[in-house]
């Protein structure tokens, strides 16, 4: 019976003209100018700060279903934010960008959102450039991991992640403060 699989010589024949071609198209590449980029890895420390109520609300309930009610964990809401980041957990620490998006319970059952949003930087180095942060939150768990999909400016091509632990959550004042461990690559 004739098979239709290439040899383990013929594979490695191929391979091996594979990466010969590639090392002369960026050897050319190089001699055109275009300068090899090096990763960069960045740590950033934040804390995000949110006031549920009150005048001065971050957060805003713009949809939610008939049965929204019916679930402790508000399955079905929908909730945008601009909610503040700032440098330390005080509330009057500085603030360094906003987080702004949406906020979404999407389990019936458990505490935990679909989050997406951008932090844009309003301060410092990282001045107008922002972060994507798309992922699951389950707000109680003592820590959780939000991924870091893309980034702009100085965070262009950023990939990474956040290590989120609440630090106040106030229900009286509405207040909740939650440190930000970021770590991101990028160009
Ligand atoms: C940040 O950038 C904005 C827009 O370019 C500018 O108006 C603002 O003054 C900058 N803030 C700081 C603290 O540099
Ligand atoms: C965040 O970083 C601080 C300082 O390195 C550390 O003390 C803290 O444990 C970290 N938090 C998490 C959730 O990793």
């Amino acid at each position: 019976m004739a098979s239709s699989a290439p040899s383990p010589a013929t594979s490695l024949r191929v391979l091996f003209f594979f990466l010969l071609i590639v090392t002369f198209a960026s050897g050319e590449a190089g001699d055109y100018g275009l300068h090899p980029r090096t990763e960069k890895t960045t740590h950033l420390q934040l804390y995000f700060h949110e006031l549920n109520f009150g005048p001065d609300a971050t957060v805003i309930r713009v949809a939610q279903a008939p049965t929204t009610d019916k679930f402790v964990t508000a399955f079905g809401a929908v909730n945008i934010v601009d909610d503040m980041m700032k440098a330390g957990p005080d509330t009057t620490s500085r603030l360094v960008g906003r987080f702004q998006g949406v906020f979404v319970p999407a389990s019936q059952t458990e505490f935990a959102a679909l989050a997406m949003a951008n932090v844009v930087f309003v301060d410092g180095t990282y001045n107008g450039s922002s972060l994507t942060i798309l992922g699951r939150n389950s707000i109680f768990a003592t820590v959780r991991e939000m991924p870091i999909v893309g980034g702009s400016g100085h965070f262009r091509l950023a990939r990474g992640y956040a290590l989120l632990k609440t630090r106040v959550n106030d229900p009286n004042t509405g207040l909740v403060i939650v440190q930000y461990n970021v770590t991101v690559v990028h160009y």
